[in-house]
C-alpha cells in the first residue's frame, strides 16, 4: 500500500505531496503541529492533542482550517488510506501562502497537511526493556540569533506587534534591558554626544551584511563607532536612531515606543550615512 498524504483538501501520493515555496511554515516556521499515537485504530490522547492544537493556533492567531469534527474525520481517512492501525498521525497547520513579509498577511488561508506512518509496538517494547541513554545540553531555544535560520516565529510575532502599534519595526531587548536587534534589521543609535553605537557581533544578533558594510564604510570615512550594547533607555534618549538591512539599507527612525527622537525628522548623521551607503551601492 503506497503512502498517501492529505494536503489542503486533497489526498495525494506521499511522494508528490508538497506545499508552495511561499508557505509561511516553510519561510518562517509560522505554524503549529501535533503528533498523535495510534494504537489498535485508536487515537491516543486525541482530545488533549486537539485541545493543544486549538490553543497553539489561538496563541498565534492562525485561523482553524476546519472544525474539530471534520478534522477528526480527515485524520481517520488518512489512517484508513495508509492502512495504519498502529502508528502515528502528523498534522501541521501554517498561516498559509503569502508574499514574503514578516507581519501577518491579511488574506492568507491557513494550510493543513497530514501524514501517517506505521510504527511497531514490538520495537518500542524492546527499547523499553533495554532502556536508553540521554545527555544534557544547555537550553538555547533559541539563543543562536547569529544563525540566519528560517525559524523566525518570534521575529514575526514581534513584527506583527509593531504593525499593530503602527510601527515599522520592533527593536528587541534582552533580559538585562539591552537592545539586541530589530526583527529583520540591526539597530543603531547616535547618542547626545554624537557617538555612533551599535551592538557587537555575538549570538544575540544576526551579523547583518548591511551593518558590516556600513562599519567598513565608516572606517574609510574615519567616522568613529562604539561597538557595545545600549539600553532601551539610551535608545529612548538617543539623538538619532536608525536601522540597517538588505531591504531597508540605512533607514532613519524618528519615533521609538511613541517617543519622538530628535525633532521627529531623520537626523543629519543617519541621513548622511544613508547617502554614503547609497553611493557605495551605486558604485
Ligand atoms: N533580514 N537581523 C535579522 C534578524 C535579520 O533577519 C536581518 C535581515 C538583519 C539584517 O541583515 P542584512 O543586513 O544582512 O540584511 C538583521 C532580511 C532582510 C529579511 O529577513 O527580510
Amino acid at each position: 500500500m503506497s503512502r498517501i498524504a492529505y494536503v489542503n483538501g486533497q489526498y495525494v501520493p506521499h511522494i508528490d505531496a508538497s506545499v508552495h515555496v511561499e508557505d509561511r511554515g516553510y519561510q518562517f516556521a509560522d505554524g503549529v503541529y501535533e503528533v498523535i499515537p495510534v494504537v489498535g485504530n485508536k487515537l491516543i490522547g486525541e482530545g488533549g492533542h486537539l485541545d493543544r492544537l486549538q490553543r497553539s493556533l489561538g496563541e498565534l492567531k492562525i485561523e482553524e482550517p476546519m472544525k474539530r469534527d471534520p478534522l477528526k474525520l480527515v485524520m481517520r481517512e488518512v489512517l484508513r488510506r495508509n492502512g495504519v492501525v498502529n502508528g502515528l498521525i502528523y498534522l501541521q497547520i501554517t498561516r498559509g501562502v503569502a508574499p514574503r513579509d514578516h507581519a501577518f498577511p491579511l488574506d492568507a488561508v491557513s494550510s493543513l497537511v497530514m501524514t501517517a506512518k506505521k510504527t511497531s509496538l514490538e520495537k518500542s517494547e524492546k527499547k523499553a526493556e533495554i532502556g536508553v541513554a540521554v545527555i544534557t545540553v544547555p537550553d538555547i531555544r533559541w539563543g543562536r540569533c547569529d544563525i540566519k535560520s528560517v525559524a523566525l516565529l518570534p521575529n514575526i510575532l514581534a513584527k506583527q506587534e509593531a504593525a499593530d502599534r503602527g510601527a515599522y519595526e520592533a527593536f528587541q531587548y534582552d533580559v538585562d534591558g539591552f537592545v539586541t536587534e530589530g526583527t529583520s534589521t540591526n539597530a543603531w543609535i547616535v547618542d547626545q554626544d554624537g557617538t555612533l553605537i551599535t551592538r557587537p557581533e555575538s549570538n544575540s544578533i544576526l551579523s547583518g551584511i548591511t551593518r558590516a558594510d556600513l562599519l567598513a564604510l565608516l572606517e574609510t570615512e574615519n567616522i568613529k563607532v562604539e561597538l557595545r550594547a545600549f539600553t532601551v533607555e539610551e535608545l529612548h534618549n538617543a539623538r538619532e536612531v536608525f536601522l540597517t538591512s538588505s531591504s531597508a539599507y540605512v533607514q532613519p527612525v524618528v519615533e521609538v515606543d511613541g517617543k519622538v527622537i530628535g525633532n521627529g525628522k531623520p537626523g543629519s548623521i543617519s541621513a548622511n550615512l544613508r547617502e554614503i551607503f547609497k553611493s557605495y551601492m551605486n558604485n
